[in-house]
């Protein structure tokens, strides 16, 4: 199922006096429990794609429907609802807050999202998302003595802390050398399904592929090809 779908965003920049197209008409269909990724050469546009499917930035044109609602027609505060309440985003960089302990950066944002919940019933809820990032061990320990790959898991844990829909995540592994960056892609597959969210991701690293549904090659702000695992019926193997 669909749950969110971009039909023919264009997003033009001015630069100067010259008017660039920086997307062209972009048609993609993301559903739940599925894995997208965005492939493709530097500035071909993958990002501004992802910031527009998250609402973060406005298309020139086109629609994003988001569980049956155009989230383009809607207003800046409209759409920052929806992205608090119903996205999570991860980036190369983790941003974790370097004084806080691993389940402090997580009570922290539960106290955002989830107020209501008594402290017991939010460390229940910190330790079941350390669980699923496989970090409980670490819960005690600060960024600072984390490696690259467990902070990401840490951000990981806090993008998804509120129960998004949609997880977007631009070059999660790109600062993680290629073990690291499998054990990230892996937990983001898992989460994908026993979550059943629907995760938008742009990788560089080809092996990253592997674990995606879909994969959705740019050029110059056009989808120059789109690889659907589930219909072709692909074995996705994860136990490289
Ligand atoms: N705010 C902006 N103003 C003007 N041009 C922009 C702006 N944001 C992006 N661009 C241009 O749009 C093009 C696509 O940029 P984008 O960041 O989406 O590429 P990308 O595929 O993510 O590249 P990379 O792999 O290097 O991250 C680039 O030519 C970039 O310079
Ligand atoms: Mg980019």
């Amino acid at each position: 199922m669909a749950i969110l779908k971009l039909a023919n965003i264009k997003k033009n920049f001015i630069n100067g006096e010259v008017k660039e197209e920086i997307l062209k008409g972009i048609n993609l269909s993301l559903r739940k429990g599925e894995v997208t990724a965005l492939r493709g050469a530097s500035g071909s546009g993958k990002s501004t794609l992802l910031t527009i499917a998250a609402g973060l930035q406005p298309a020139t044109s086109g629609k994003i429907i988001f569980e049956e609602q155009n989230i383009a027609n809607m207003s800046s505060e409209q759409v920052r609802k929806i992205r608090a309440s119903k996205f999570g985003f991860i980036f190369q960089f983790s941003h974790l807050i370097p004084f806080l302990t691993a389940e402090e950066q997580l009570m922290l944002m539960l106290e955002v999202s989830k107020s209501k919940l008594t402290k017991q019933q939010k460390k229940m809820e910190v330790n079941r998302l350390l669980n699923l990032v496989e970090m409980e061990h670490r819960k005690y320990a600060y960024p600072p003595s984390l490696s690259g790959g467990e902070k990401q898991r840490i951000a990981i844990a806090r993008a998804i802390i509120h129960n998004p829909k949609v997880l977007f995540a631009d070059e999660p592994t790109a600062s993680l050398d290629s073990k690291r960056s499998r054990d990230i892609m892996k937990i983001i597959r898992e989460i994908t399904k026993t979550l059943n969210i629907t995760t938008l991701l742009v990788t560089h690293d080809e092996d990253m592929l592997l674990f995606a549904d879909q994969v959705i090659e740019m050029s110059d702000g056009q989808i120059i090809q789109s690889e659907d695992k589930q219909l072709n019926n692909d074995v996705v193997d994860l136990s490289v």
